[in-house]
């Protein structure tokens, strides 16, 4: 270990479960010397697993829905409570769609599900924000991570209404990464990550297939759920301070290869460069 965030207060948002990405990133900023408080949706507290995590790390769970500005309010006044101070890092780890758990094709997608989309799996990240900047709870240089898919920029038929919300997630952490930046030096990035084996993920139509098609597609394949922790970790870090508004590719190497020798393979091409 390295104590890259050694003496720095953190909100990290998602933690569902161990296959969660946002469990490996609290297990490895506690490795890296963090304190933090752990938050979600009360109705995701119900399967009680967060509490093993918090016992792990030594941390405190404040519940809240992402969607509620209260509730919001309250995890930023009492994480300052708890952990003595502004907070260093956040992050968010919070995804869902409607129109995917319930299998509607995106060309018939239900607007009233699109919309509650929009507010669980973007929104939340400029009413984050927005509360945090309000009540200066986010110490000078800070940093926070949003996890994003690259949907956003190019079209995966089976992600629908995702595709456009995360396009949104990305856009906000642009914009308010600019005006947060010059207000506090708070940096503000997205990562853009693999397809990786969380209930997220794997509710998604066909995502065994896809994830094995990416994998194929990858240099490095996948990108696995801790070694996004990895990169989160590194992103809240002061070796990174300079790093703000990107979206940043944690995927293998997926997003910059056209297609592989494998999958050229397992599709009878021939290869003539071999
Ligand atoms: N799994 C993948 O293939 C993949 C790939 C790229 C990006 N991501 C993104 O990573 C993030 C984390 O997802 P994951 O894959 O770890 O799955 P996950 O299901 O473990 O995590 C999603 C979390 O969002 C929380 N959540 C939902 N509604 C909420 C609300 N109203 N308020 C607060 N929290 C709420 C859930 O309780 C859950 O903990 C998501 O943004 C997801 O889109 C996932």
């Amino acid at each position: 270990m390295y104590n890259l965030l050694k003496g720095k207060r953190g909100i990290i948002t998602g933690a569902l479960d161990e296959n969660s990405i946002a469990w490996k990133v609290a297990e490895k900023a506690h490795e890296e010397g963090a304190t933090f408080v752990l938050t979600n949706a009360p109705i995701a507290m119900r399967m009680g697993e967060i509490n093993v995590l918090a016992q792990k790390t030594g941390s405190q769970i404040i519940p809240a829905d992402a969607t509620n500005v209260d509730e919001l309010t309250n995890l930023f006044t009492q994480a300052q409570e708890i952990l003595g101070g502004k907070i260093d890092f956040v992050l968010h780890s919070i995804g869902m769609s409607v129109n995917i758990r319930k299998k509607i094709p995106y060309t018939e997608s239900n607007y009233d599900y699109f919309m509650k989309g929009i507010d669980v799996s973007a929104l939340s990240l400029h009413k984050m924000l927005a509360v945090a900047k309000k009540m200066d709870a986010i110490a000078e240089g800070g940093s926070v991570v949003a996890l994003t898919y690259m949907a956003a920029q190019r079209t995966y038929p089976f992600y629908t209404d995702m595709a456009d919300i995360k396009a949104m997630l990305e856009s906000i952490a642009r914009s308010f990464g600019y005006h947060y930046g010059i207000e506090k030096r708070v940096r503000i990035n997205t990562v853009s990550q693999s397809p990786t084996k969380t209930t997220a993920g794997t509710g998604i139509k066909g995502f065994g297939d896809f994830y094995d098609f990416a994998n194929s597609i990858a240099p490095l394949g996948n990108a696995d759920a801790e070694s996004c922790a990895d990169y989160c970790v590194t992103l809240f870090s002061d070796l990174t301070r300079m790093v703000t508004m990107q979206n940043l590719f944690h995927d293998g190497g997926y997003s910059s290869t056209g297609v592989s020798n494998e999958v050229m393979e397992r599709l009878g091409i021939e290869s003539k460069s071999e």
